[in-house]
């Protein structure tokens, strides 16, 4: 079991996730180190360390804990755009099995310990609510290599945490997520089309961050998911979003993703139970309206985003 203080290093520091995780890493009080490849972190100054690295390149981990000697990595680097992933499999491979199989390598050498960040797609969506003992059947390419980095993390460095999820909140610049998008959309009157064939469990990012630095200090490893206590459709949240920002839900058109003309196929019901995660933790997990709610509250602090790119609803 890994000792769980010590200086932590986020890979994709820059990301969505890797900026949240960051924030409340510090917020807790823990020493934090930065790893980037094109976009440097909003919060860089916060941080001790700030690195530029390629982690596509051979040894790049292995130089970069060599370097910055973390107690903990966390991985919140990976290629996470689904159609992207389908129109190049090779770039998706190096970045979410590659990059993790030598993230967790490069630990098992130094003695850290590793959290690495999955995805509740790695199931087909047929059926909805999945525990970790539920089998995946990944539908393209994006899950497939994700399905593949839990595996080949796991067999480099068995005490690895990996958390399959999926998650809202404050994305930053260059990145818009999903309810920065729905939010940006109410606020400007555009109608939006949501999903009703589409159901998922999404925690707020912070909680997910929280949750992770937790269990992190539970000493807790191998595979977990962390949801909501419930789910939702992404049209119902769609609609839950603008109410909760006072704005007009009607603005919100229900349509099917099966009919939305993506490249890859797309899983429809990927709620993730936490149970297990809540057996471990002695607590349920937020419910979807919680990190709706939470949202709202981050969105109103900060003052409204820039509508950068569609997200998918
Ligand atoms: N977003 C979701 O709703 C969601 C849902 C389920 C699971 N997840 C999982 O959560 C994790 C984080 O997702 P996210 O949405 O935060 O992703 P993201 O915003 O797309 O960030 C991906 C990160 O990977 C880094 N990266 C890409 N190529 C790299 C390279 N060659 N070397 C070093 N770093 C590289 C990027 O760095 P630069 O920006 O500096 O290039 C970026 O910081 C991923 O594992 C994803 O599969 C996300």
């Amino acid at each position: 079991m890994k000792k769980p203080g010590g200086r932590l290093l986020v890979a994709g520091a820059g990301g969505f996730l890797g900026t949240t995780f960051t924030r409340e890493a510090i917020a807790a009080g823990r020493t934090v180190a930065g790893a980037f490849y094109t976009r440097q972190p909003a919060d860089s100054r916060t941080l001790a360390r700030v690195v530029n690295v390629d982690l596509s390149r051979p040894a790049a981990a292995r130089a970069l804990l060599r370097d910055v000697k973390p107690a903990w990595v966390v991985n919140c680097a990976g290629f996470t755009s689904v159609d992207d992933c389908e129109r190049d499999p090779e770039r998706a491979r190096l970045l979410n099995v590659e990059l993790p199989q030598a993230l967790a390598t490069a630990c098992a050498e130094v003695g850290a310990g590793l959290v690495h960040f999955s995805t509740d797609s790695v199931f087909d969506g047929n059926r909805g609510n999945y525990t970790e003992d539920d089998a995946p059947s990944p539908l393209n390419v994006y899950a497939r290599t994700k399905l593949e980095g839990e595996r080949a993390a796991i067999d480099a460095l068995p005490d690895t945490l990996v958390i399959r999820t999926n998650f809202i909140g404050l994305s930053p610049a260059r990145r818009t997520g999903l309810a920065d998008w729905l939010a940006g959309s109410f606020e400007s009157g555009q109608r939006i089309s949501g999903f009703t064939d589409c159901v998922f469990a999404p925690l707020l990012a912070n909680d997910l961050a929280r949750t992770t630095m937790e269990m992190m200090t539970l000493g807790l490893y191998g595979l977990y998911h962390l949801a909501a206590s419930d789910s939702s459709s992404k049209y119902e949240f769609a609609r839950l979003l603008g109410a909760a920002l006072g704005c007009d839900s009607d603005l919100v058109t229900p349509a099917c993703v099966t009919t939305a003309g993506f490249v890859a196929s797309r899983p429809l019901n990927t709620s993730l139970s936490p149970s297990r995660a809540e057996s471990a933790l002695g607590r349920r997990m937020a419910s979807v309206s919680d990190a709706v709610a939470g949202y709202v509250a981050l969105r109103k602090a900060r003052g409204p985003a820039a509508i950068n790119q569609p997200a998918e609803a």
